[in-house]
């Protein structure tokens, strides 16, 4: 896969403490928040398998802990493997989708596309009209 961006890079090496006994599907993200830090998360898996959670909301996780509730996330990478170690196409899941859109909404969102290319779209394009609470 040609083409890796450093925000892609740092999904890859997140990728390698990914916990996916179960799945063997491996996940890394990586976001790059207004501050211009990055922060990396991994899909942890749990034997009851609901309690399990994905690689975007644990970078998302990681970047709120560093820089608190004010944090903004600008660019999110995901890079994932399958049981095979082949490179394998994660656009994000929906529950993911809704996190990014409340704490990144003019965010960029890159994961492998089809013919190897790097899709990269605004979170606007992969969750239109997003659910937001509003508050009364
Ligand atoms: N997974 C992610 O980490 N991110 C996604 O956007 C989709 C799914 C993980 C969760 C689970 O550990 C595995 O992939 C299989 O669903």
């Amino acid at each position: 896969m040609t083409g890796l961006s450093d925000l892609d890079t740092q999904a890859k090496t997140a990728l390698l403490t990914a916990y996916a006994p179960y799945s063997h599907l491996r996940v890394g993200a990586a976001v790059r928040t207004r501050s211009g830090a990055t922060y990396r998360g991994c899909n942890v898996e749990c034997a009851s398998y609901t309690l399990g959670g994905c690689a975007e909301r644990a970078a998302i996780a990681a970047a709120v802990q560093a820089e608190g509730p004010g944090v903004e996330i600008l660019e999110v990478a995901i890079y994932a493997r399958n049981a095979r170690d082949e490179e394998q196409i994660i656009p994000p899941c929906g529950g993911c989708r809704q996190m990014i859109m409340e704490l990144g909404p003019n965010a960029r969102v890159r994961f492998l596309g089809e013919g190897g290319m790097r899709v990269d779209l605004p979170i606007t394009d992969l969750l239109p009209h997003a659910f937001a609470l509003v508050q009364g």
